[in-house]
């Protein structure tokens, strides 16, 4: 059964009926520029092939209903008490199951953006591997605000649903996240990097061309998990906004690397790192860029390596299995490597040739092994299509 399937077979065990359509959404890998989101700076993304797709019909009463092939229970609440249940105070576990709190999220940022509508029962089902950095949450969101949007004839465009997938992150979910993945969800395209300056939202798609250039880009999944709405991810966060305030600015985007001397006089060691990071990686985004347009795809190994060492030594987010992934996948012959996503958990990617796929899978499958780590999940991503109505 394919992932849309068991949407529309969910969706029938729920309402014994067929749904008004089917809304899928894609989750992503970051190709370059990790947390610069957040700090008005620059990412790279893709949509990868992976998709939530949600199956969606209209009732009769004003309440919404929600189920997941992940859950047991549907979650059901009247359109009217979204607004009790959200905002989740910050640091708090939401009302409803985390997983509820996504698409339930989506439509109380929808209402508060002055869309509303009939009742609606949603039925989830997704092939985004969940909390491998993946973005599974964005292509939730990104299903949900999708099908709502065209129901309840909202008529917002996609960077507007891209907003309102992280204010329901935000502040239904409760993590404090950045806008790249719901962007990178609703805007991808086939073959194409979503580049994107965080401050503007404007974008520019970017060929990769890599089927072409005989190249692919691997995801090795550590199995580690990861959860942003706790822990490091917020502390990061908050080690940005306390390093651009000691440089009298809102934003370390406003940060460039000749201001570097004077940032490493005014503040302590780790938010002296945690500010190098990220303007050095903003401008590895600005250069991958230029690069993959000047040389392709080939010739941006080094600026891949180059900003997992930085969230290695200076970001702090990288685990000894992301650390294991890429030096092994690099000594495995790939041109580059890097973790991908929030860190601390999750995924790391490689760039390979199409030929050595085999040797860099099982080198890092071995190395795994070899340290008692559990078994990787690898697999291949080609870029593909952002958000969109299937049915
Ligand atoms: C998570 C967040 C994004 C971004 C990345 C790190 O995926 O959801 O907003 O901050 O981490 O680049």
């Amino acid at each position: 059964m394919t992932t849309q399937e068991a949407a529309l077979a969910l969706f029938a065990e729920l309402t014994d009926s067929a749904p008004a359509g089917i809304w899928s959404a894609p989750g992503r890998v970051n190709l370059i520029g990790e947390h610069t989101d957040y700090n008005d700076g620059f990412v790279l993304p893709f949509a990868i092939p992976h998709r939530t797709y949600a199956a969606v019909g209209i009732r009769e009463d004003l309440r919404i209903r929600v189920a997941s092939t992940f859950a047991e229970e549907p979650v059901e609440v009247a359109l009217d008490e979204l607004n009790a249940l959200f905002p989740t105070a910050s640091g708090a576990e939401p009302a409803v199951p985390e997983w509820a709190a996504y698409p339930l999220g989506v439509a109380w940022a929808l209402q508060l953006a002055g869309a509303t509508g009939t009742g609606v029962d949603i039925a989830i089902a997704s092939d985004v591997p969940v909390g491998a950095g993946l973005s599974s949450s964005a292509a939730i969101e990104g299903a949900a605000a999708g099908a709502l949007n065209d129901l309840w004839k909202a008529g917002l465009d996609r960077r507007a649903l891209a907003r309102i997938g992280r204010r329901a992150e935000n502040e239904a979910v409760g993590a404090p996240t950045g806008i790249m993945d719901q962007m990178a969800s609703m805007l991808g395209e086939r073959d194409r990097a979503l580049f994107l300056d965080c401050r503007t939202l404007e974008t520019d798609l970017v060929t990769l061309g890599m089927a072409d250039a005989g190249l692919e880009i691997l995801v090795m999944d550590t199995q580690v998990k990861h959860a942003h709405a706790t822990g490091g991810y917020g502390e990061r966060r908050a080690s940005c906004e306390r390093g651009a305030a000691l440089m009298g600015t809102t934003s370390l985007r406003d940060v460039s690397i000749d201001d570097l001397a004077r940032a490493e006089e005014v503040m302590d060691d780790v938010t002296f790192r945690r500010v190098r990071h990220i303007v050095t990686e903003n401008q590895r985004v600005l250069d991958t860029v230029r690069v993959l347009g000047e040389s392709g795809a080939r010739a941006i190994g080094d600026l891949l390596v180059a900003s997992h060492e930085s969230m290695r030594d200076d970001f702090e987010i990288s685990t000894p299995e992301l650390d294991l992934a890429v030096e092994t996948a690099l000594a495995a012959s790939a041109i580059g490597a890097r973790m991908t996503g929030g860190g601390f958990g999750g995924a790391a990617i490689a760039l390979v040739e199409h030929s050595a796929v085999e040797r860099v899978s099982s080198a890092v499958t071995a190395a795994f092994a070899a340290s008692g780590f559990t078994a990787p999940h690898i697999f291949s991503v080609a870029p593909a299509a952002g958000a969109h109505r299937d049915a």
